[in-house]
């Protein structure tokens, strides 16, 4: 079955919204695989937003995504890659759609609650930043 990464990130954590977002995952039928809270440092938010390092909002939000716990999670599901980033709308909470999760809990473009992988190739790259074979259960 397929496998995504999704990060709660640190603006949803400190609204005390886990549990929320947990929840709609869950109630879309998707299997959670994985799962720990950690803090970011900014050697681990290089690695995993890679490609946006020298973009000019690279420093912000580097400093967003290390502010605070989140919780990393591995959702598991049938086309889980295409329908979490559909349930997570767009970037911009101003262009998401009702009823997604940033319409529901983002703040800005920047601090938008919730991350998740946009490919298969992102999807296992990202996964074995946060996990190790040992920690994902997928039985
Ligand atoms: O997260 P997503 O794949 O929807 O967006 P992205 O374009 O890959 O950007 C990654 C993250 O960088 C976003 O989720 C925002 O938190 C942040 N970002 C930002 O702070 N300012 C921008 N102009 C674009 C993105
Ligand atoms: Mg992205």
């Amino acid at each position: 079955m397929e496998k995504t990464l999704v990060l709660i990130k640190p603006d949803a954590f400190a609204a005390h919204h886990v549990g929320d977002i947990i929840k709609i995952y869950e109630e879309k039928g998707f299997r959670i695989a994985a799962m720990k809270m950690l803090k970011m440092d900014r050697r681990l938010a290089s690695i995993h937003y890679a490609e946006h390092i020298g973009r000019p909002y690279y420093e912000d939000l580097s400093g967003f995504m290390t502010s605070g716990p989140i919780v990393a999670m591995v959702l598991m599901g049938d086309d889980v890659i295409h329908r979490v980033r559909e349930l997570h709308g767009k970037t911009n909470p101003a262009d998401a759609a009702e009823g997604t999760i940033r319409k529901l809990y983002a703040t800005s473009g920047r601090r938008n609650a919730v991350h998740a992988s946009d490919s298969p190739e992102s999807a296992e790259r990202e996964i074995h930043i946060f996990f190790n074979e040992t920690e994902i259960y997928d039985e």
